[in-house]
């Protein structure tokens, strides 16, 4: 059986060597036994171009294993040398104003150019036929974090590299050109060269063309992962990851992702400000389970404040234990932290570490090597899957649509939606997964679909079908307008979703700032009212203010063997959200754990049931089981103290 993967990033390379047998001997003894190396070290393995010095990283991959510690290998391209910018100025960032960004930093290159494209090939060349087939080498960390500052880059090798993506795409201009409905304004192009990135420009940026270059963008940060993986996978056996940022990064559309990586990891960093943010953990590791299909693995969290942050709130006590297993509870096989040792120098000096400026004699290191040895008794865990009833449709491309210039109202946003609906099943204690508008949906018994403002004909057709086989859909406003082209769907609104919501929309009307508008079952709404016209859909609830009073608000319509619901507002779950979805998961029946306290996640993992109490009182939480650390038996009743998690095996 395997075990959690345990550890961080390691950057021997900031310290003496006499730290490194300190380092080795602590991670021994706070159980790890993986961490990421040489995710930054260009500059270090290849001082000048061609020549390497491969010294310090072969005696400290001799040391991790002769002590038993996995190595994650880094390929350091997402920090290209200084040489290489001074060798190859054309290869720096150039950003949507066309400023050329400078060095002094990592990231600042054009993830298309081909001179920096052949310097990652080289680079990563040499350091899989030096390590490739190292018994240490478990894994590859291939880049760091693809998208993070550069996801766009506006230089003209970079709008070449798009003209042939498009001719790919189209095979002819008149394609695109239809499928861009450039007859509007007359923006036609008769060549594809022709054809500009969308830098700044004058409002009104054809939104068809913005799409195509995200698409574009996300591509090749894909086909630079290709190229490096292609160069391994000639050198070693080991599997590669490179990690994620999900569900922060929305550049990159990791469904287009998920089939690249041999391990999906994810680099998951606490929005501390908010008071839910451990709801946000929640949903990021549930949409990494998605992405990823199965188990995965966190590459990065940290162990309490990170420094990036305009506020950097510490970690309260218990909060990293709980973010750990809160991860693990929805997936994680692997365990990672951003870094090992905090680092005395350089911009990250202020950011938490396994080992902190202070030591072992404080909280966090007490915390980290506690963790490392309970993962040890959680090896049952590793490859279990998470079940779900429900699941929540999710697409970075109606992310990317909803948001561009020109929309009814600007408080319409991607993620409003969705984490209002994510928030209310997690206090009502419904594990979620996300799936694709496009996925098969036939396991789920309710789907939700908060912000699916772009449907494709294939995606109507799946929900469509997903109800008449007897699903439950509920659906949020806005959602089913347009395709993939950001062109309205024939006929009136929604039109991929007319037919299975038995409705159709005469006129939106977006409230003002900050209105609420009563509805007559007494929830309100907020952002968004519209004219809704009835056609084989009942209202369940009306407006009973504003521009659509006496109108419907919400509305059932039942369709073959399912039902689909439709709110034509922002409801919250003070005010009608709940009632919606308790309604229509009793109508579905979607079972819902009961008796569990609030603020008590509770997430089932193949044979272990996680509780995790964030909140400052001693709970209980009804079950059974055997604790899966300290063997203690539960019949009925299992005491969760205040701030604490219990993984309960079944018996
Ligand atoms: C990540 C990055 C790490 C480190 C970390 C700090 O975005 O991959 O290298 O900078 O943030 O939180």
């Amino acid at each position: 059986m395997q075990t959690i993967r345990y550890g961080g990033d390691y950057n021997p390379e900031q310290w003496p060597e006499e730290i490194w047998r300190e380092d080795v001997r602590l991670m021994r003894e706070a159980g790890v036994n993986l961490v990421s190396l040489g995710v930054f070290n260009w500059g270090i393995i290849e001082p000048a171009p061609g020549e390497y010095d491969w010294s310090g990283l072969d005696e400290i991959v001799e040391l991790l294993h002769g002590n038993g510690i996995g190595v994650n290998l880094g390929t350091p391209t997402s920090s290209p040398p200084a040489w290489l910018r001074q060798a190859h100025p054309e290869i720096r960032l150039v950003d949507a104003e066309g400023r050329t960004l400078a060095g002094g930093s990592r990231h600042g290159v054009c993830p298309s150019h081909p001179a920096y494209r052949d310097a990652c090939a080289s680079i990563v060349e040499q350091l899989a036929q030096r390590y490739g087939k190292h018994p240490a080498v478990e894994l590859w960390h291939v880049h760091n974090e693809y998208g993070w500052a550069n996801v766009e880059c506006y230089c003209e090798a970079s709008t070449a590299a798009f003209q042939g993506w498009l001719a790919e795409k189209y095979g002819d201009v008149d394609r695109l050109n239809d499928a861009w409905g450039t007859a509007f304004w007359g923006l036609v192009y008769r060549s594809f060269d022709q054809i500009e990135a969308p830098a700044v420009a004058p409002p009104g940026v054809n939104p068809a063309l913005q799409l195509d270059w995200k698409r574009f963008s996300n591509d090749e940060h894909i086909a630079n992962y290709r190229l490096q993986r292609e160069v391994i996978a000639r050198h070693s056996p080991a599997p590669a990851t490179t990690n994620f940022m999900i569900p922060n990064c929305e550049g990159m559309d990791y469904w287009r992702w998920a089939g690249t990586v041999d391990v999906v990891s994810n680099n998951h960093y606490l929005i501390a400000e908010r008071e839910d943010h451990q709801i946000e953990l929640s949903m990021s590791a549930d949409l990494t389970r998605a992405v990823a299909g199965g188990p995965w693995m966190i590459m990065e969290h940290s162990t309490s404040a990170v420094n990036w942050q305009p506020r950097n709130i510490a970690k309260t006590p218990g909060e990293l234990r709980r973010n750990s297993l809160a991860h693990v509870a929805r997936g994680a096989d692997g365990l990672m932290f951003f870094q090992w040792r905090a680092s005395r120098a350089g911009a990250e000096k202020f950011h938490s570490a396994m080992v902190p400026h202070g030591g072992t004699d404080t909280g966090v290191w007490r915390d980290v090597a506690a963790l490392g040895n309970d993962l040890k008794q959680l090896s049952s865990v590793v490859g279990s899957e998470v079940a779900a009833d429900v699941a929540v449709l999710w697409d970075w491309e109606s992310w990317w649509a909803l948001e561009l210039e020109w929309r009814p109202s600007a408080d319409l946003k991607y993620r409003e939606r969705v984490e209002a609906y994510y928030a209310a099943l997690w206090r009502q204690h419904v594990t979620v997964d996300f799936a694709h508008p496009e996925a098969d949906l036939s396991g789920y018994r309710l789907v939700v679909a908060p912000s699916s403002y772009v449907l494709t004909d294939a995606a109507s057709k799946n929900l469509r079908g997903y109800v008449e086989n007897g699903g439950h859909l509920v659906v949020s406003y806005f959602s089913g307008i347009v395709d993939e082209h950001d062109t309205v769907h024939p006929g009136a609104h929604p039109g991929a979703l007319r037919e299975t919501l038995g409705l159709w929309i005469e006129e939106f009307h977006p409230l003002h700032e900050n209105e609420t508008l009563e509805l007559d079952s007494g929830a309100a709404g907020r952002i968004w009212s519209e004219h809704v016209r009835l056609d084989g859909a009942e209202a369940v609830a009306r407006f009973a203010a504003g521009p659509d009073q006496g109108r419907p608000a919400l509305t059932r319509h039942d369709l073959g063997r399912g039902t689909a619901w439709y709110a034509a507002t922002a409801l919250d779950e003070s005010s009608g959200l709940n009632e919606l979805l308790a309604t229509a998961m009793d109508t579905a029946g979607v079972e819902r754990p009961q008796g569990i306290p609030e603020n008590v996640e509770v997430v089932r993992r193949g044979a272990h049931r996680f509780l995790i109490n964030h909140t400052g009182q001693d709970v209980q939480v009804p079950g059974s089981g055997v604790n899966a650390l300290d063997g203690t038996a539960y019949d009925g009743r299992v005491p969760v103290p205040a701030g604490e998690v219990v993984v309960l095996a079944d018996a």
